[in-house]
């Protein structure tokens, strides 16, 4: 009796030991942060992938151009400092919020990006972030309109707080020079053929007249081809286009709601609408890959994934930085 009674203690005490043995190592884990990984959602949500892919489906029946929107967001939202979904923030009296900014003029949809939140917290209340769901339908928009499917991390946590102030810093303006835009896009990690495919995004949707009219008035830029002249001008027919009139030229004349290699041949064909497609053909350091994508979509669709993970894993929250927000476009109140 006594011996088992011994041996029980003993027991105890090595599980006592092996417990405090795993809580040490749990906390010397947490010092650094996790990193993304593959279906982070496996066991809290397993329904996640699926649910967004569902609901990009639904809302691009609806509304093509919801998916050029999710295609743009993640340039936007993973380009600035961090995939954080800081982009999806509205303004508060602290702070102006970045979609606020000349920059993101012409973003569109974000509130159908809450009716994805909205079946994901049906699911799933509380767990999948609003960077998670901005960069999955991000993909999910890419697929929709004809490209590659792109497997990707997640993991992502929200920031709490948008900073229109910094926005410059890392988003290229339209007329950048290419030195400048390869920099910026070097900072992040993507290499001269990244940015070349990461560009052929702009072979969908549109672009509004304010950003285009410099190169039509008060002289037509003679690096226009001339055969898309007159299409830009009946699009923008003013020089200071009137800002209520939703006045824009569609990115891609030929296949504008398709993901595909048509931008290559038309920025190669000097219809590139803005200065930096028109550049991204002329400069010696583009131009190789520009014309190799032209030729070749497996090129365009390999290098375009890359890029696109790279983009997508920059800089992100993990861990216990950040918060999974409950809302879209608000930070989660702080209890106490
Ligand atoms: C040098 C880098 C870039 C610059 C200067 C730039 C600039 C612009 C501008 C000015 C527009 C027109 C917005 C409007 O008038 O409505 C636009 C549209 C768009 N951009 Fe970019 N962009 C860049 C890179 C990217 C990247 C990397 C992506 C995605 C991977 C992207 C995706 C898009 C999409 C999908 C549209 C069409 C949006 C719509 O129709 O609603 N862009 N971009
Ligand atoms: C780029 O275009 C903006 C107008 O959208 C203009 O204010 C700016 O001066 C231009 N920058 C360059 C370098 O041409």
């Amino acid at each position: 009796m006594a011996s088992s009674s011994s041996s029980r203690a003993l027991l105890f005490f090595f599980a006592l030991l092996s417990l405090s043995a795993v809580s040490c190592f749990a906390a010397e884990r947490n010092e650094e942060d996790p990193v993304l990984v593959m279906d982070f959602y496996r066991d809290t949500c397993p329904q996640a992938e699926e649910v967004i892919r569902e609901q990009v489906k639904l809302l691009y029946k609806r509304h093509k151009n919801t998916a050029f929107s999710w295609l743009r967001n993640i340039f936007h939202d993973c380009a600035v400092q961090s995939c954080d979904a800081s982009l999806l923030l509205d303004s508060t009296r602290r702070s102006l919020s970045e979609k606020e900014m000349d920059r993101s003029f012409g973003m569109r949809n974000f509130r159908y990006i809450e009716e994805i939140k909205e079946a994901l917290e049906r699911e799933c209340p509380g767990v999948v972030s609003c960077s998670d769901i901005l960069v999955l339908s991000a993909r999910e928009g890419v697929v929709r309109l004809g490209g590659p499917f792109i497997p990707l991390k997640t993991g992502r946590r929200d920031g709490r707080r948008s900073r229109a102030e910094i926005l410059e810093q890392y988003l290229p303006d339209h007329n950048e020079s290419m030195s400048v835009v390869l920099e910026k896009f070097a900072d992040m990690g993507i290499d001269t053929p990244g940015l070349v495919a990461l560009l052929g995004a702009h072979s969908v949707g549109r672009t509004h007249c304010v950003k285009l009219v410099h190169r039509l008035y008060p002289e037509v830029d003679p690096q226009l081809n001339p055969d898309h002249v007159p299409h830009m001008l009946k699009k923008c027919p003013d020089a200071i286009p009137d800002p209520k009139a939703v006045q824009y030229v569609r990115n891609d004349r030929g296949t504008p709601m398709i993901f595909d290699t048509n931008y290559y041949r038309n920025i190669l064909d000097n219809k590139g609408l803005m200065m930096v497609d028109h550049q991204l053909a002329t400069d010696k350091r583009t131009k190789p890959y520009v014309k190799k994508m032209a030729k070749s979509q497996d090129y365009f669709f390999k290098e375009f994934s890359r890029a696109f993970t790279i983009l997508s894993e920059n800089n992100p929250l993990t861990g216990n930085k950040g918060e999974i927000r409950q809302q879209r476009n608000v930070a989660n109140k702080i209890r106490d």
